[in-house]
Formats: C-alpha cells, sequence, structure tokens
C-alpha cells in the first residue's frame, strides 16, 4: 500500500500525552518513522523536580502516571516503523541542538519537524498575571519553537527539503480571556510560521502552522464541566474536536498533497471562530 509519509522521518515535541502523541502516532500510521520527544519521560529519576518547575498540570499529570513518551516510541515499533524516545526540554537549546544531532546519527534526516510541545494550564485576568507563569509561557511555547526550528534548519537546508508543522491555537486569533500569555504566544507562532515560510522557500522547506479550536485532551477534561459546556456551546458543531482531527492536519501538512502549502494557520475548530448565536 502506498502510505503518504512513507520513508519520512518525523520529530514530535511535547507528545507525552494528548495533542502530541496523536500527532506521533498518526504520522506512523501514514508510514513514517517518528521520533517521540518531551520533558517528561516515564522512568525519570528528576521527574518531581522537573514537574514542579513546570507547574500543576504537569504535577497532576506525573502523580497519575499519564506520561506515555517511551510507551508511544513502542506502540510506533510495534506498527512496523522506526522509532526512539528521547527527553528534549524545548526551551533548552542545548538539549535540543543534542536530541537534533542524535536523530540524525541514528535515522540519516528529519523531514517532518511538530512544534507541539506547550504549555496549558494558567488563566488569569491581567490584574492576577503571575508574572512567572507570563514568563514561562513564552519561553516555552514560543522561545521553545522558534528553538526547535532554528536547530532543525540546517538539516532541512541541506536535505533541499522539511515540513515543519506549528501549533498555534484560535486564541491566538481571537484572544482567550484570562490568557493573555498563552494567546500572546499562539499569535507569535503565526507570525514566526509566516517569516520563516518566506525563508525557508528557497530550500523547499514549508512551514505551516495549525489552529486548533477546543481538542478534547486531558487537559480539556480538567476544565470545569460548565466552562467546557460554554466552550463546546461556541462552536458550529457543537461538539469538541478529537485529537485525531489534529493529527490528521498534520499528515496532510507533511505530505506530498500539501506540497504547495506554506504560510498559513489551518483553522480546525468546527467552526468555532464563526458567528453563532
Ligand atoms: N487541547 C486543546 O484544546 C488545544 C487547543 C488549541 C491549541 N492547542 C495546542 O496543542 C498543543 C497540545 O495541546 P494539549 O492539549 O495536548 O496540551 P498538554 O498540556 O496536554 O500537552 C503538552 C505537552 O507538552 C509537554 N511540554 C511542556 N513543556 C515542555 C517543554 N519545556 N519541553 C518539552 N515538552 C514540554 C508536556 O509535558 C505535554 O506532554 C499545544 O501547543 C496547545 O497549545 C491545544
Amino acid at each position: 500500500m502506498n502510505l503518504p509519509l512513507a520513508g519520512k522521518v518525523a520529530l514530535v515535541t511535547g507528545a507525552s500525552r494528548g495533542l502530541g502523541r496523536m500527532d506521533a502516532l498518526m504520522p506512523a500510521k501514514a508510514g513514517a518513522d517518528v521520533i517521540v520527544t518531551d520533558i517528561l519521560l516515564e522512568e525519570d529519576g528528576n521527574l518531581e523536580e522537573t514537574t514542579e518547575k513546570m507547574g500543576p498540570l504537569a504535577q497532576i499529570m506525573a502523580q497519575s502516571k499519564q506520561i506515555y513518551t517511551r510507551s508511544t516510541a513502542k506502540e510506533i515499533c510495534a506498527m512496523g516503523r522506526r522509532s526512539a524516545a528521547f527527553r528534549m526540554d524545548v526551551t533548552d537549546r542545548e538539549e535540543v541542538k543534542s536530541v537534533m544531532a542524535k536523530v540524525i546519527e541514528q535515522f540519516g534526516r528529519i523531514d517532518i519537524l511538530v512544534n507541539n510541545a506547550a504549555t496549558v494550564d494558567h488563566t488569569a485576568r491581567l490584574e492576577h498575571q503571575n508574572d512567572a507563569f507570563w514568563e514561562r509561557d513564552l519561553q516555552i511555547n514560543l522561545t521553545g519553537t522558534y528553538n526547535c526550528c532554528k536547530a532543525v534548519w540546517p538539516y532541512m537546508q541541506e536535505q533541499k527539503g522539511g515540513r515543519i508543522i506549528n501549533m498555534a491555537s484560535i486564541t491566538g486569533i481571537m484572544g482567550g480571556f484570562g490568557q493573555s500569555s498563552y494567546a500572546t504566544t499562539k499569535a507569535g507562532i503565526l507570525g514566526l510560521t509566516r517569516t520563516l515560510a518566506l525563508e525557508g522557500a528557497r530550500y523547499e522547506i514549508t512551514v505551516n502552522a495549525i489552529v486548533p479550536g477546543i481538542i478534547n485532551t486531558e487537559s480539556f477534561q480538567m476544565t470545569k464541566p460548565d466552562l467546557r459546556e460554554r466552550m463546546i456551546g461556541r462552536t458550529a458543531l457543537k461538539r469538541p474536536g478529537k485529537p485525531e482531527d489534529i493529527a490528521h492536519a498534520v499528515v496532510f501538512l507533511a505530505s506530498d498533497y500539501a506540497s504547495y502549502i506554506t504560510g498559513i494557520g489551518l483553522p480546525v475548530t468546527g467552526g468555532l471562530d464563526l458567528f453563532t448565536f
């Protein structure tokens, strides 16, 4: 069977759970070898220390053992693809560079980079904004995406081709009440995407963003039920998206079907951005 990503090598950031995990599994189903990376790994002697620094969501996930970085790599190998799991903190430039170098050594190339890692656990109105969380969100969501793009760039330049897919958010376009740091980073990602699309074109590197609306992940399930219902009520389709809905967009943008698409932010929102009343 002719799979759309056969022979390609993909690297996904923030893939221990949620959208990132599905963004690793789906390209593998579509034929790619996939490297699964995250700051959290199942067996990590420093897990408690790391999650304490990361914030409340990471702590809950670690305590409830919802970390699937290595197990996702194993699932991918069971599909008959090559895979590996690496600890990669996207804010740590040296670690990002060293993981990319190891991937090149072991897998020979990186055709697809999915910049998914982010923090989604902080909401506060400006007057209550925690400055440390503001800095953290910018570092991880925006600078982390920049760090990974910059580290993969020379390999993609040399290969004369590559696909970078950045995870934005509808809040980056519409704003999000209580989400000044998060929305700012996601708007920044759209600007970075368009700029790198212009700069990458001469090397056949396409750079696109996906703009998810409300997707039913572990983090969404942790919001209060009445808030969840209100958010779903804002969508035209009156339901949250599934992680697969985002992962299908990843496969499409990484495939030859999207070879003439660059610099876009593809909304996968169930019509959240439409005027419904
Ligand atoms: N779920 C949604 O409804 C939704 C909507 C819009 C956009 N998004 C975006 O999709 C992406 C995934 O969302 P999710 O709901 O799965 O989030 P999530 O919080 O469940 O997953 C984020 C992942 O990033 C990892 N991570 C955090 N800091 C890291 C770091 N410094 N280095 C490496 N990895 C790190 C976490 O460990 C986790 O595995 C994010 O970019 C998010 O902004 C999600």
